[in-house]
Formats: structure tokens, sequence, C-alpha cells
């Protein structure tokens, strides 16, 4: 199995999940390389591929576009078809996001809702699971969100911006949960409960000293949108008890 993008927030989770992996740095495996792909493909051959290599950052896809649609976009083209090329048979495992949706209203979105994203990174992330899905490899789109179970990293955190969050470990089993069940299409791997990102900041330790705010107070001296609600459940898996 081949984890790229193991480095990352969700990614050190799956490795200790499958520490077996193929886990590539970004020297070794830079996405936006199309030639570079394909060698390491060649080279490798895996059966299973779990892709979370992404630029990740809101306002960094914003302000860099070009640059998040290699990333995101042109990247995911370039494992897509060198996997296609070299070793056909494999399991394409991406991992997608509720931006693809606009969180305009808190209603829940589920698998078969139409996504409509509200920024440049959920729009890249939108065509990134299309590259996928018309990719002609056996694939899995998982949809979550997720933070680390660390110290939270800002000083402050919404009251009024909420999901059905789950920490990083917590999706890394659901996505092994999910594999083992050998489901495919579109998967959304939920929490059992809304909660705002104040009360998801407030169960991560050494975090008592998170400061509630609001988007509004966000928007005065920030342009970019943010999807406002990432409220998702699922019609084809179970949902996770957070912690
Ligand atoms: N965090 C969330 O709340 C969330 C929610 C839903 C979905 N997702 C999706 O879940 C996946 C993993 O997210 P995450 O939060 O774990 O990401 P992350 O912590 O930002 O890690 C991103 C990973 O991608 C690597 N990377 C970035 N640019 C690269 C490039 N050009 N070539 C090769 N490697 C590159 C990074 O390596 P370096 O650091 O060495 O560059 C790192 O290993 C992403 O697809 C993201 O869109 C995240």
């Amino acid at each position: 199995m081949l984890i790229t993008g193991a480095s990352g927030k969700l990614g050190k989770e799956l490795v200790r999940l499958f520490p077996e992996s193929l886990t590539p740095s970004h020297s070794e495996l830079p996405i936006e390389d199309k030639a570079a792909v394909s060698k390491y493909i060649a080279s490798h051959k895996p059966d299973t591929t779990i892709h979370l290599v992404a630029m990740t950052s809101v306002p960094g896809c914003e302000t860099d576009k070009e640059k998040a649609w290699k990333i995101n976009v042109e990247g995911t083209r370039n494992m897509v078809e060198a996997l296609r090329l070299h070793s056909p048979g494999c399991r394409f495992v991406l991992m997608s996001t509720p931006c693809v949706f606009d969180g305009d209203d808190e209603s829940p979105k589920d698998e078969s809702c139409v996504p409509s994203p509200d920024n440049f990174y959920g729009l890249t992330k939108t065509v990134q699971e299309a590259v996928v899905s018309s990719s002609g490899l056996k694939h899995l789109i998982v949809r979550a969100n997720f933070i680390p179970y660390e110290k939270y990293p800002h000083a402050r955190a919404f009251i009024d911006r909420k999901s059905t969050y789950l920490f990083a470990h917590n999706v890394a089993r659901g996505i092994r949960d999910v594999m083992d069940a050998g489901l495919t299409g579109i998967v959304h791997i939920t929490g059992d409960r809304v909660l705002s990102m104040y009360e998801l900041a407030k169960m991560c330790p050494d975090s008592a000293d998170v400061e509630p705010t609001t988007m509004e107070e966000y928007y005065k001296t920030n342009s970019h949108r943010l999807t406002k609600s990432m409220i998702i459940t699922s019609d084809r898996w179970n949902a996770y008890r957070i912690g």
C-alpha cells in the first residue's frame, strides 16, 4: 500500500494503522512532477493507494490558485494516470472534504447532495473528485472533517462554524473500516453530533484558554470566503463518536 502525504495530520494516523505502507516524502514524490510520479509508481506498483497530498490551506489556495490547481488537480491526475499505466488494478482512496458543498445553511449534506463549493480550495477538491471518479480505477472517495488530537493551534475558535467533526485518529480508523468493508464511490465518515469549532477546540488537550469568536469578526480582517457549515451525514456508513 502507498500513502501519499503521510507526514500530514491525517497521514501520521494512517501510518500507525498501516505501518508497512510506502510513505514517500514530498521530495521523493513531488506530486506535480508528472515524470517523477510516473517513475515512482512504475517502480513500486502499489495495489492500494491512499492519496492525501493536497494544498490544504483555504487562504493559501485563494492567494496562489495556480499552485493549488497544480497540486490538488494536476497532481491527482498525475497519480491516476501513472497508476492506470503501471498498476491498473490498484484501488485508489481519495481524501476529500465537506468544503465541496456550500455551507450557507446548516442542512446536513449526505453523499447524494450536489457539490457547490464556496472557495477555491473546495473547487479544487471537487474537480479532484471528478478526476478520480472518471479515472477507471476502482476508487473510494472519503469526505470527513477533522483536526489532530493535540493543543488547538489558535487563540480563538468560531462558535458559529459547525460540523460533524472527528479527530484525525477517528477518521483514520473510519477509512480502514470502510476499506475493509470493500465500499467504493463516495462515503462520508462523520461524527455522531454537530459541534461548533469552539466546542471542538475545548475538547483538545491543553486548550482550556481558547476564546470564542464569530465569523463576522473574522471577516473584518479577512476577505476570502470560508465554508460556514460543514455538517455532513452518511447514508452509507455509521457515524463515529468523537474522542
Ligand atoms: N484537515 C482537514 O480538516 C481536512 C478535512 C477534510 C479533508 N482533508 C483532506 O485530507 C487530506 C490530508 O489533509 P491533512 O490535513 O492531513 O493535510 P496536511 O497536514 O496539510 O498534509 C499535507 C501533506 O501533503 C504533502 N504535500 C503538500 N504538497 C505536496 C506536493 N506538492 N508534493 C508532495 N507532497 C505534498 C505534505 O508534505 P510536506 O509538508 O512535506 O510538504 C503533507 O504530507 C487532504 O487531501 C485534505 O484536502 C483535510
